[in-house]
């Protein structure tokens, strides 16, 4: 402000001076009017863009509300903005490879932001109301396994994120013993994608088939992370499924009851998710019992079987999906089944 100021008395200064320096010319008779100048082109009406979405109306400040509160707006994970990582980790990154349709961005992102209104909205590229677009619906190329899938409009743009790494060495059944040489080793933390795909483990045989279909399938993330927001603690744009309320959990099951009207008061649907999270603990105990993972649930490293390393590449698949079946029960159910029997008859 002050330096405006300054400007402005210099401004003022000058045009004195100019005035000082031409009061004594001679003034001659006034000269013929020019010919009109051409019409200008008309100006944007404001209405038409920047007040589309700056309304005064509560439309974007409910938004930002709930993502203030989300995973997205709390989480700090963005500081992770070197070239592997800043894909999914930043939103410039995000940005760069959907363009490039490279793995890794060429550098290392400077001033990262994380997960935002602009990662996944064309926010402020062409100033309308199309701005609210999603940035991507096109198919994922799974990371994985390099299979393509459609997990169908919205959801490709959350999997495109939200799937799993390949882990490095990456275990392919029937090939050769595998060095695990970190505790981090494995397929990373988010495996939705991939699942909801009915792909992405090591498909060991057993009793449970693997070509199966998620229920789900069809149903994009948002409907059920993105219902009908309750305050800024689940659904909306904080995409929680549940909240603590007055010190104990309480399930959004509200996004469930258009198409279960009888689903009670969490998410375990005609016991789907007990019998999950059940055989989850059988091949998590196993696993620590015959010391492949330790109790924080990390590898320990060591020269393994591919099989034994692709077991427990599908325990942590199942481990960070975070939903005990509610995204696919059918493969989730398959998957630890048939690694457990594996596991056990070892
Ligand atoms: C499609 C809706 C939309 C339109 C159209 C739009 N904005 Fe925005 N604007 C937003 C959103 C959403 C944010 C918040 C962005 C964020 O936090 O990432 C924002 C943020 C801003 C900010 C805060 C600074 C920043 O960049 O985050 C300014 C200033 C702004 N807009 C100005 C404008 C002007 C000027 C226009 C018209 C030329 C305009 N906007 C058109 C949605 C829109
Ligand atoms: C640009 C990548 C990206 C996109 C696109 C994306 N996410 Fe995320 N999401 C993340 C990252 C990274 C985190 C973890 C943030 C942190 O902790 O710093 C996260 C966190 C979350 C969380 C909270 C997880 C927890 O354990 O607390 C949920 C729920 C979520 N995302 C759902 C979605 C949904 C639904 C969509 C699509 C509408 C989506 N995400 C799109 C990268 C993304
Ligand atoms: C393909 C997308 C993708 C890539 C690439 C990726 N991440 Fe992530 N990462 C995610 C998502 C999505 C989450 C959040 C998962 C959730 O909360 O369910 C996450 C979570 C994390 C977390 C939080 C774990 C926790 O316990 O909350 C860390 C740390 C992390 N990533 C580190 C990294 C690092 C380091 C790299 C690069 C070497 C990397 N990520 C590359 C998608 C990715
Ligand atoms: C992780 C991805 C993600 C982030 C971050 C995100 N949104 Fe959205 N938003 C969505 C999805 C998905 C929809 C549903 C649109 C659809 O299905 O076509 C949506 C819908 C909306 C709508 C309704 C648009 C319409 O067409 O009616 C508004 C408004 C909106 N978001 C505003 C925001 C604002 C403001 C922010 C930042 C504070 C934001 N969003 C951040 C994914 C996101
Ligand atoms: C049929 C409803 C449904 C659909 C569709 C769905 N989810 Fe979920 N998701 C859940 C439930 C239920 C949980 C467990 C949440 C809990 O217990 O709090 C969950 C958990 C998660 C979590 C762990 C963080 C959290 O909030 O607990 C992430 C991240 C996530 N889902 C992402 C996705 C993504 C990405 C998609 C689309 C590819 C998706 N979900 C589709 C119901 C759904
Ligand atoms: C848009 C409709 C729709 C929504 C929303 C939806 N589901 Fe489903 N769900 C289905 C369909 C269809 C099936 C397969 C038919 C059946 O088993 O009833 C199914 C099956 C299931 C199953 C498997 C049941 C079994 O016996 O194997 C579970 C568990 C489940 N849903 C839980 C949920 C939960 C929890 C939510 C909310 C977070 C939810 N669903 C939201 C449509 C939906």
């Amino acid at each position: 402000m002050k330096r405006v100021l300054t400007y402005l008395a210099a401004a003022g200064m000058m045009i004195v001076v100019a005035g000082l320096m031409f009061s004594c010319t001679k003034e001659g008779p006034q000269g013929p009017p020019g010919a009109a100048g051409a019409d200008g082109t008309d100006g944007k009406d404001a209405n038409a863009t920047c007040t589309q979405c700056h309304n005064f109306s509560e439309e974007i400040v409910a938004r930002i509300i709930q993502y203030n509160a989300s995973g997205h707006g709390t989480g700090m994970t963005f500081e992770r903005n070197g070239k592997t990582c800043a894909p999914c980790h930043t939103s410039q990154g995000f940005k760069e490879v959907l363009a490039s349709g490279a793995d890794t961005t060429t550098a290392s992102i400077q001033n990262p932001v994380g997960t935002g209104c602009r990662t996944c909205h064309m926010i402020h590229d062409t100033y309308t109301s199309t701005d609210w677009d999603l940035r991507t619906t096109a198919p994922i190329k799974l990371v994985i396994n390099g299979e393509t899938v459609d997990l169908g409009g919205s959801s490709n743009l959350c999997g495109k994120c939200h799937q799993s790494r390949k882990p490095n060495p990456y275990p392919e059944l029937g090939k050769a013993d595998v060095t695990i040489t970190s505790g981090y080793w494995g397929p990373h933390y988010g495996s939705m994608a991939p699942l909801f795909a009915s792909t992405g483990a090591m498909e060991i045989p057993g009793t449970m088939p693997y070509n199966v279909t998620s229920q789900h399938k069809d149903i994009p993330c948002f409907t059920c992370h993105g219902g009908q927001a309750y305050g800024a603690q689940a659904g909306g744009h904080t995409f929680y499924m549940s909240y603590a309320y007055h010190g104990s959990d309480r399930a959004n099951t509200a996004v469930c009851k258009d198409c279960h009207p009888d689903i009670g008061s969490d998410f375990d649907y005609r016991g789907v998710q007990s019998d999950i999270k059940e055989i989850l603990t059988l091949l998590e105990d196993q696993l620590i019992a015959d010391s492949l993972i330790d109790e924080t649930f990390h590898v320990i490293p060591g020269t393994y079987p591919v099989e034994t390393a692709g077991i427990i590449m599908n325990y942590l698949l199942i481990h960070y999906d975070h939903s005990l079946g509610i995204h696919n029960s059918h493969y989730t159910e398959a998957v630890l089944v048939n690694s457990y029997e594996a596991l056990i008859a070892k």
